[in-house]
């Protein structure tokens, strides 16, 4: 495997030329790797890619439930993994439930224990916590990017770049 590029503080990451092979190990690498409390907001357009990466961050936590994105729910919670994983996609969602939806609850991880809080349509949010990974998708005739992109004290894991 090769080495482990560390990004330091606030540097950020962009991963050219995915397949979805390589979508998912820097899912998983994400669920092995992010502590408590990590907050991703997913930004990008309609099949980026942003569920299946979140789907690979379940894997990562070694959740073994199917992770769809909540419809009928606001935020899907699964529990069976190193660390709960909350999900929330903003794209069927009013201003107005966006408003209700509090996520803070969420991130500030004080009502619920502490976990992977991962957000769809991110664009969507009335608010942001203080520290998060903006993780921005991208697909042009079927090559994928992702950009990782650190903000405030949001503490980057060692990231591949051969991914
Ligand atoms: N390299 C890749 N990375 C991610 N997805 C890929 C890749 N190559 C092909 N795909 C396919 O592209 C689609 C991405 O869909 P996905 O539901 O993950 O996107 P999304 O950003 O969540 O869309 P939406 O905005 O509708 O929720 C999937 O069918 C997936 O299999
Ligand atoms: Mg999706």
């Amino acid at each position: 495997m090769p080495p482990l590029i560390d990004p330091v503080g606030s540097c950020s990451v962009t991963l050219n030329n995915l397949d979805i092979h390589a979508t998912r190990q820097i899912g998983k690498h994400l669920g092995n790797t992010l502590a408590a409390g990590s907050v991703l907001l997913l930004e990008g357009e309609l099949g980026s890619g942003k569920t299946t990466l979140v789907q690979a961050i379940g894997s990562g936590l070694k959740i073994s439930e199917p992770i769809d994105s909540p419809t009928f729910t606001l935020v899907n919670e699964y529990f069976g993994g190193r660390l709960p994983l909350y999900h929330m996609d903003l794209y069927r969602l009013q201003p107005q439930a966006v408003a209700q939806l509090y996520p803070d609850i969420y991130w500030d991880g004080v009502e619920v224990e502490p976990g992977i809080v991962a957000i769809e349509w991110a664009e969507r949010l009335p608010y942001r916590p203080s520290n998060y990974l903006l993780i921005q998708l991208c697909s042009n005739d079927n090559q994928h990017q992702i950009s990782l992109i650190p903000v405030g004290n949001f503490k980057m894991p060692a990231i591949d770049k051969q991914f």
